[in-house]
């Protein structure tokens, strides 16, 4: 492949072509535009050598979003490593669900409980910036990566590392939102594609699934102002179950998030 071109590169067997569009974008530092316009681009060798380094490694199964180290998450950019989750368009419903809840000026409190590489409180911070955003996780590595982001997109956000509410003693929120771990221990996919390389802590939610979000629906109501809500993102199939463990937690208001193919993905509930 000596003197490789833009259209050449593109025809990589056994690589999905919107992984190799997205390789070869970042490789290039190019947008998708430039691609198309410019098929006969010929590449350095050293760029010929990385893109094909990352193919190799895209084939043993590494997420497009590890290699290059980042994934687009609400129209914005975020760094991502091995240590935190891999952004999901379906976490972008809990920002929009948590958006209508926030007031545009109202001094407001809202904590990110598990917030991974940041994207939801990084997103927030920015589409509200009169609120007070605090972002907590178990992970100091998850944390380093998420106040990068807040740095790159000057979000002003508390970072804190704790173990579910422990560090946030005599605090109290007007909305707490989180995407915690739900995957079932024991469910295959864990064993499938981007799951295989992304932490576990991140993903799996005891034998159920639903461990996390029982210790959340039960704790979170300590750290609510009265009249504020909690919202979590949870299983395609678990919407049932988390509107049953928020009402027997004495919840009011409970209601559901659907996805754009009309499945439960949010549920929330005000003390
Ligand atoms: C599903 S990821 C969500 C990350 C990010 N909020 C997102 O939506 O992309 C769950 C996060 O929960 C964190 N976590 C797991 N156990 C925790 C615990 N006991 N206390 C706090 N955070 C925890 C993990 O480190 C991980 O960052």
């Amino acid at each position: 492949m000596q003197g490789a071109r833009v259209a050449e590169m593109l025809r990589i067997p056994d690589v999905d072509p919107m992984d190799a569009r997205a390789l070869l974008r970042a490789t290039l530092g190019v947008s998708d535009a430039f691609l198309v316009a410019h098929p006969g681009q010929a590449l350095t060798g050293a760029q010929r050598e990385r893109y094909l380094a990352w193919i190799e490694r895209r084939r043993a199964g590494e997420p497009v979003a590890y290699l290059t180290g980042e994934r687009e998450f609400h129209s914005l950019a975020f760094k991502v490593t091995p240590a935190v989750l891999i952004p999901r368009p379906e976490t972008e419903i809990l920002v929009e669900a948590a958006l209508e809840r926030i007031p545009a000026q109202a001094p407001f409190r809202v904590l990110d409980l598990a917030t991974g590489s940041g994207c939801v409180a990084v997103a927030i911070a920015l589409h509200r910036p009169g609120a007070r955003v605090t972002a907590a996780d178990l992970s100091g590595d998850a944390l380093a990566i998420a106040r990068d982001n807040a740095t790159r997109h000057r979000a002003a956000i508390e970072f804190i590392e704790s173990d579910w509410f422990t560090a946030l003693s005599g605090r109290r929120f007007h909305l707490v939102v989180c995407n915690p771990p739900y995957v079932a221990e024991r469910d295959p996919h864990l064993a499938e594609g981007d799951l295989r390389f992304e932490p576990r802590r991140a993903l799996v939610g005891g034998a159920d699934g639903l461990y996390c979000i029982r210790l959340i629906t039960d704790q979170a109501r300590a750290y609510l102002e009265p009249g504020g809500s909690l919202l979590f993102e949870h299983g395609h199939d678990q919407g049932e179950r988390c509107r049953a463990l928020l009402v027997q937690g004495g919840y009011r208001n409970v209601a559901a998030h659907r996805d754009l193919a009309g499945i439960e993905r949010i549920a929330g509930g005000m003390v």
